[in-house]
Parts: C-alpha cells; structure tokens; sequence
C-alpha cells in the first residue's frame, strides 16, 4: 500500500519543481489621447519564462506592434514619456527567433472588431525582481505592425495605448 502514496508524493514534488508559477504583475492598458485602445495584460512568472496574457480593444484590425518599454511613465500623453524598449542587455531590436530586446514580443492581431487576444511565453525577461523584471516598466501597444528589423524600434508608429507594469 505503500508504493502509491510515494508515487503520489513524487509527482507532486516533480511538478511543483519543474514549473512553479511565480509572481505575476498587470498592467492597464490606457488611450493616448486621440486614442479608444485599451485593455487589460498580465504577466506570470513560470520557472524562467513569463507567460504574458493580453486582451486589448479599439484597435483598428490587423496587426500592431507591442513592447515593453523603458519606462513605467505614460504621463506626456502620447506614450513617448515610456521610452524606448526595454532593453536590459543591449541587443538589438528583433523577432523572437533572433536576439532582441527583451522587451520585444510577438505582435498583436486585431479581429474585425478591433480586438486582440494572445497567449504567449517570454524569456530574457522576469516579474521576480532583478535586472530584467518587466516590474515597474512601460507597456505601449502601437498603431503599426512591427517589422522586427528597423532599429531601434520596429518602425511600429504611434503609441496607442499606455500601461505602468505593476506586481499584483
Ligand atoms: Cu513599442
Ligand atoms: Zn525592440
């Protein structure tokens, strides 16, 4: 009777080691003026990765660059109070299957309605603190695609929407 319980105990521990979910942060998503995007993103620490989880609304449909930026700080109104990306160490800008900033992710895609939704994992990047926590950072949606090549920004255009990344 005994082989079961220990079998348990195991898988347990192998899953609680293997993939812990750590602390998570969100960020608001508010217009820059002249601006209806908004939305609500969270991002969750799992074991060395960080699992983002965006939805957003009042885009335009199709695609829209989206980065974390520099600077928790979206008080100019037009989002360039954020900064640049987030670039902890000093890569250039870039797809996920090249090096790039850190605060480089996959692209939003907007249905016909102006919403977009999307799951995806980050690494290079923690919520833990540390040199490359996302805590405390600028989250901007854009109003252009992002070409992952125009350095150092993508060429992704205006700034639409704003967030301050905080723990949570
Ligand atoms: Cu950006
Ligand atoms: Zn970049």
């Amino acid at each position: 009777r005994a082989l079961p319980f220990i079998a348990i105990v195991a898988l347990f521990a192998g899953c609680t080691s293997m993939t812990p979910y750590g602390p998570s942060a969100v960020a608001d998503l508010a217009p820059t003026k002249d601006s209806k995007v908004a939305g609500t993103v969270t991002f969750t620490q799992k074991g060395d990765k960080v699992v983002v989880q965006a939805k957003v609304s009042g885009l335009a449909p199709g695609t829209h660059g989206f980065h974390v930026h520099e600077k928790g700080d979206c008080s100019s109104g037009d989002g360039m109070s954020a900064g640049g990306h987030f670039n902890p160490e000093a890569k250039p800008h870039g797809p996920q299957t090249a090096p790039h900033h850190a605060g480089d992710m996959p692209s939003l895609k907007a249905d016909a309605g102006g919403r977009a939704k999307a799951t995806f994992v980050l690494e290079g990047v923690t919520v833990s603190p540390g040199p490359t926590s996302v805590v405390g950072r600028g989250l901007i949606v854009h109003k252009d695609p992002d070409d992952y090549r125009t350095q150092p920004t993508g060429n992704a255009g205006a700034r639409l929407a704003c967030a301050v990344i905080r723990a949570s």
